[in-house]
């Protein structure tokens, strides 16, 4: 998720199991070849000795989103050189200036646009590099999802994940999951659901009304960072995880700041920090109340100070406490 899950975020939350894969940010292709550093930037993960994967093992697939056939080869292409093992593309990004631009969602108009994107990508890494591709159910409608998860298909998609919203419902609730149902019924290949699964309850009812097998988490997992792994427990052994304690999801953002700041600037991390808590806020008081308190907070270590108080405690909003220095 662009902004807010790179590699540091897809290492803490591939450390419990849960995860079968993860993706990275989209790789923005316009016209040219992109050199290499633009790669590693996005996914530091192709330059480990083990290829693309998380610390704990977790597959790194890795993202391009853009319009033009020819430079999707490319830069396909370009990522098997650097060591990708799997390219997904991204048919789903609502953002009005990468549309403006004709990418992500606004191929959605056009089946024959996904197609061929999909199948120039195919053709240019061959059946080594499964390529995968994510879509909403449409533009403006539905009237075209179907044809859209064809066209992905047909253009040699090993795998779709349906976001269940067109792109003009952006975020807002509910993500159609039995949309998702109607075009995994249609399609040969494996269809991933996706879109508003927040807890266990909503991952149960999105697999039902979906009849998919597998789903992506995105925001819910970074609402709560153990929400992959709750499914997965209660997937192995019928039994559910307690609820997620706020000192849990404090060290978790705790532990981030500190790996952030091995390469990033506090002020940097002061708003990667609060961007997290901002997530965590979808589903948790203790969350709001935090963020409330400590959002205009612009030290480091108050801020995490901040987090990581007693529940029971005021939170702190002006003490001081030195980070350790990168
Ligand atoms: C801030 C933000 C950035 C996102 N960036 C990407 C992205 O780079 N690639 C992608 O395929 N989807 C991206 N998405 C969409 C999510 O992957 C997901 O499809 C969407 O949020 C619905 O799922 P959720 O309700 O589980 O979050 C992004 C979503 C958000 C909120």
């Amino acid at each position: 998720m662009e902004g807010v899950i790179d590699s540091v975020t897809r290492d803490l939350l591939t450390r419990r199991p849960g995860f079968d894969w993860t993706v990275t940010e989209f790789v923005r292709v316009v016209d040219a070849r992109l050199p290499p550093r633009v790669f590693h930037r996005h996914c530091p993960e192709l330059q480990a000795a083990e290829g693309p994967s998380t610390p704990s093992g977790v597959p790194v697939h890795l993202q391009l989103l853009g319009s033009d056939p020819t430079a999707l080869a490319a830069n396909a292409r370009q990522a098997r050189r650097l060591g990708a093992t799997s390219l997904d593309l991204n048919f789903g990004c609502p953002a009005k200036l990468v549309n403006r631009h004709d990418g992500g969602a606004s191929l959605l108009r056009d089946p024959a646009r996904v197609h061929a994107a999909v199948a120039a990508v195919h053709e240019a890494v061959g059946e080594a590099i499964p390529v995968t591709a994510k879509i909403r159910l449409g533009f403006s409608n539905r009237r075209l999802a179907l044809s859209c998860a064809l066209a992905a298909q047909d253009g040699g998609a090993r795998q779709l994940v349906v976001h269940g919203r067109t792109r003009d419902e952006g975020y807002r609730p509910p993500a159609h999951w039995e949309w998702i149902g109607r075009i995994r019924h249609r399609l040969d290949i494996p269809v991933v659901a996706n879109g508003d699964i927040w807890t266990l309850e909503d991952y149960w009812k999105a697999r039902t009304l979906s009849g998919c097998r597998d789903v992506m988490l995105g925001r819910g997992a970074l609402a709560d960072p153990w929400l992959a792994p709750r499914i997965r427990h209660w997937l192995l052994t019928g039994e559910r995880l307690p609820e997620t304690h706020w000192a849990d999801r404090a060290a978790v953002i705790a532990e981030y700041a500190a790996l952030q700041r091995a390469t990033l600037p506090p002020r940097v991390v002061i708003s990667l920090v609060k961007q997290w808590l901002n997530q965590m806020r979808a589903r948790d008081t203790e969350a709001t109340r935090r963020f409330q308190a400590l959002k205009r907070i612009t030290d480091l270590g108050a801020l995490l100070e901040g987090l990581e108080a007693p529940a029971s405690s005021p939170v702190p909003t002006s003490t001081r406490r030195p980070l350790q220095p990168a």
